[in-house]
Formats: C-alpha cells, structure tokens, sequence
C-alpha cells in the first residue's frame, strides 16, 4: 500500500514512519510511505501558501493553486492515480468501517491542511474524501493522516505478525465490540490473579470467557456499540 502525504511540515512524519510497525512494513516492501512538501508548488516569490480570509475574519486560509496543483503533480507519480483524502474536521468520522475501507485502495493521497482551513476551490476542484479523525479542532491535519496511516497498515495482509490479530481488534470483525481484557505473566500481582480459565488450556471454553469478557465490556463502556451489531 502507497501514501503520498501532501503536507506544509514534512519534518512531523520524519520520526512516525522511521518507528515500530511503520517502520518494519516499509522496509519489507509492504508499504509506502511518500512525503511532498505543498510549498514545493508555491509560485510567488516568497513561497506563499497562505492568505488573509476574504471578507476578514480571524487567521490564515490555505490558498487554492499550491494545492491544486501539488495534487495534480504527486498524482502521476505512480500509475495508480490513488484516493484522495483531505483531512479536515468537517469530513466524515474516522471509524474502523471507514479505515478498512481506506485500506482497500492500493495507493492513498493524504492532503494536510493548516491554518484555518482550505480554500473552498480546493474541495469544489479536487473533489477529495473528506475524513476526521474526531469531533475536535487539531492545528492541522498531519496527525489525523498519521492515524489514518496507523490504523491502515494493520489490514495490510503481512504488517502484523500474526495475520489474524487485527480481526480480534475492538470495533472489528462482524460484531464491532470492544475487545475482552487481556493478561500475561505474573499469575498474579499484588494480590490481582489471572482468571483461572485463562491458565486452564480449553480452548472452547477461554474461546467462550472471551466473548462474554468483550460482551459485558461493550454494555458497560459503549453500549451504542451493542446496538449497532
Ligand atoms: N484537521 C484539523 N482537525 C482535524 C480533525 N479533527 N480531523 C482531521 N483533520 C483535522
């Protein structure tokens, strides 16, 4: 799977993608991960990407033609012309239906705004999937494209060590749960013992602990979750 991350702050990924599972999947081949400064497309002699609000107002907008023409320049980078996802608070809610839907294309174009906001010529041009990562304002859409980043990579047949253990995630496989609680070693500490069935080797029956385990856990903490599956 391919990212190209378009992005007025490169730097930010630069410590995300040398780190952990990230890291691992790159150098395996499995992933991709392609940074492109937007500023690389300012035209103006002081590389300018961002202008005063017309009609006044507080803070700086992302202007329409570095952006524009950034995208049209990354996307023939690689035969596949790829998904454009702009990161905006205003997109449709991250979720684990929406990330496994993510995860279905080969090639996905992150576009980072900053500032206040984008140019509403670069929605109405690009026509981007536009995706929050939550119901809260960031100071830019880099750490949602890492989220979207992180949460993909882990349906990618290969990144994880063992190839099911995504589908026992929380908010995954048919039922969308929260996943059970987990324990390893000691058996016990400070006085907190491992559930007994857990050490007991029937798989059926810690196979049935678990699912209970997960149930009870959706009713306290997220019933919604419960009704929705
Ligand atoms: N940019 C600023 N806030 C954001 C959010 N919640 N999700 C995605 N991109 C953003």
């Amino acid at each position: 799977m391919r990212f190209d991350v378009l992005t007025l702050f490169p730097e930010m990924f630069g410590g995300y993608v040398g780190q952990s599972l990230l890291k691992l999947a790159i150098e395996s081949g499995l992933v991709e991960v392609h940074l492109h400064d937007i500023r690389d497309w300012a035209t103006n002699r002081h590389k300018k990407v961002d202008d005063r609000p017309f009609g006044g107002g507080p803070g700086m907008v992302l202007m329409v033609d570095p952006v524009v023409r950034a995208v049209e320049a990354v996307r023939p980078m690689h035969p596949d012309a790829g998904h454009l996802v702009m990161l905006t608070p205003q997109g449709r809610r991250l979720s684990q239906a929406i990330v496994e839907e993510l995860a279905g294309h080969p090639r996905i174009l992150l576009l980072c705004g900053r500032y206040e906001g984008f140019d509403e010529r670069i929605r109405l041009i690009l026509k981007p999937d536009e995706v929050s990562i939550g119901d809260y304002v960031l100071n830019g859409g880099e750490v949602a494209a890492m989220a979207v980043i992180e949460t993909a990579i882990r349906l990618v047949p290969g990144v994880l060590g063992d190839e099911d253990s995504s589908a026992n995630d929380s908010f995954s496989g048919d039922r969308r749960w929260l996943e059970g609680a987990q324990y390893t070693r000691p058996r016990e500490y400070r006085g907190y013992e491992v559930p007994t069935i857990l050490l007991n080797g029937n798989h059926e029956e810690i196979a049935r602990w678990r699912e209970e385990n997960s149930r009870r856990r959706t009713l306290e903490r997220r019933k919604d979750l419960l009704e929705d599956s």
